[in-house]
């Protein structure tokens, strides 16, 4: 395993606990029936019941799970071991049936046995991976013929923008895909929010790595999947540059009024030919 992708695992590891018991997540609503499915995807990937759904990065499962309500036969897949330990407690604590399987993101296919009419991966996914080419050689091995991946996430020109300027709306980081990480150490995590204070990540060392739209659409070309929804958004799901934002009435955070002028979110449907 690579150096980073290691360190990238221990900072998974800590942050669970922390993600566990906040209110970010909502445990507790989870497990009363809330859905923690947006309906962009839900509308995005279209009916499941009754089909084989492989979520990739899947954290500790909410969406895997809220999928398995709609009625998917679901299989997550995360690298920290803490984050699978809790998808199937919850799972088993909301009576859904549900596979979860610890793996790295790129040994999916030999960990699940791939055959999935849907894969799905959650927003804040394909920044912990290095290379965009590899991830998209493992989701079409992992489609079933005539199956479909669906991927919303961060847009890689938001990942550009300096967040401790965010006033001025500059380019700081490259858009391309690198093979330099971004490195950061934060003893924070996004969802710090629990009852008892913010926590601590005791791994801080994190990295990540932006790819290019073109890169990543075709890099699923290149694997003979077929593009069949490509879109560009003006708002986001979270307040991704605080001091520029503002919050909809539909929840969602948009740039305000006249710098509306990067997207900030995409979404993506490819389909493996029948
Ligand atoms: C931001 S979270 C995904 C969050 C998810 N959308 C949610 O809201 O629950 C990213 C997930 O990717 C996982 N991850 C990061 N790099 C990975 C890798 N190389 N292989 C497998 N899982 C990885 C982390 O453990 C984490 O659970």
């Amino acid at each position: 395993m690579r150096p980073e992708i290691a360190d990238n695992r221990a900072n998974w590891d800590d942050r669970v606990p922390l993600h566990l018991a906040s209110a970010f997540y909502d445990v507790p609503g989870f497990l009363a029936g809330r859905d923690t499915l947006p309906q962009v995807d839900v509308d995005g990937v279209g009916p499941v019941e009754g089909k084989s759904l492989l979520h990739l990065q899947c954290h500790f499962g909410l969406d895997t799970l809220s999928w398995a309500r709609r009625g998917a036969r679901v299989t997550g897949l995360d690298f920290s071991a803490p984050a699978i330990a809790a998808a199937r407690d919850l799972a088993a604590r909301a009576e859904l049936a549900a596979r979860f399987v610890e793996a790295e993101v790129h040994d999916a296919l030999a960990a699940t046995g791939g055959g999935f009419d849907v894969v799905f991966t959650g927003v804040g996914a394909l920044v912990w991976l290095p290379a965009i080419r590899p991830w998209a050689r493992v989701v079409a091995g992992c489609l079933a013929p005539g199956g479909l991946v669906w991927v919303r996430e961060m847009h890689p020109m938001l990942y550009t923008i300096d967040e401790q300027d965010p006033e001025a709306l500059r380019v700081r980081y490259p858009y391309f895909e690198t093979d330099a990480p971004f490195t950061e150490d934060s003893p924070d995590t996004y969802a710090n929010d629990g009852p008892d204070g913010p926590g601590v990540v005791a791994h801080g060392r994190q990295h990540c790595w932006n790819h290019g739209v073109g890169q990543l659409v075709q890099a699923l070309l290149d694997e003979g999947l077929v593009l069949e929804h490509l879109g560009e958004h003006r708002a986001c799901d979270w307040n991704a540059l605080p001091g520029r934002m503002a919050q909809g009435e539909d929840g969602m955070w948009r740039l305000e009024a006249g710098a509306d002028r990067i997207p900030l979110m995409l979404s993506l449907r490819a389909r493996r030919p029948g």
